[in-house]
């Protein structure tokens, strides 16, 4: 049970909340892989060049920090982390990883770096929740 876990994250509190459960799940379980994906969004084609080679070195500068905090919040866990850098809409790229990769479970925040705070659901959690392959952890 949870062999494999994908931890989404995105480097908000929700999110880190997520990573430290993460780790205590894949401790608890002594899963075989913790992996860990962050999306970031797309860089439109008409920004021409080097302004969109620029854009793409800061988003992957930014979703590399990201990936390091949530690794510390993680802590030392028994199994494999590979980590995920994926241009896109962060719900679908969590999906696809899922599929592709045969996770056994999703870890997510309840909300993320949105400021909408009358929901009580993110909209990529939303979207996840409602089209995963597998079970998702919701982490408020
Ligand atoms: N770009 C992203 N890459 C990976 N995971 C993400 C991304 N955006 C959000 N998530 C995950 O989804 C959770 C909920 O965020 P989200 O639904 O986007 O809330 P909000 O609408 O407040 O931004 C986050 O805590 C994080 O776990
Ligand atoms: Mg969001």
């Amino acid at each position: 049970m949870f062999e494999r876990i994908l931890l989404a994250v995105d480097g908000s509190e929700h999110s880190m909340r997520a990573a430290k459960e993460a780790g205590d799940l894949a401790r608890a379980m002594k899963s075989d892989i913790l992996r860990i994906v962050v999306a970031f969004d797309s860089v439109p084609r008409y920004l021409g060049e080097p302004n969109r080679e620029q854009a793409i070195q800061a988003h992957l500068k930014e979703a590399n920090q990201i990936l390091q905090k949530s690794q510390e919040a993680v802590g030392k866990i028994p199994s494999e982390s590979p980590t995920e850098l994926i241009e896109g809409s962060p719900a679908e790229a969590i999906i696809n990883v899922a599929k592709t990769r045969g996770s056994s479970v999703i870890v997510m925040g309840s909300r993320g770096l949105s400021s909408i705070a009358e929901l009580m659901l993110g909209s990529t959690s939303h979207k996840v929740v409602s089209h995963a392959p597998c079970p998702v952890l919701i982490v408020r």
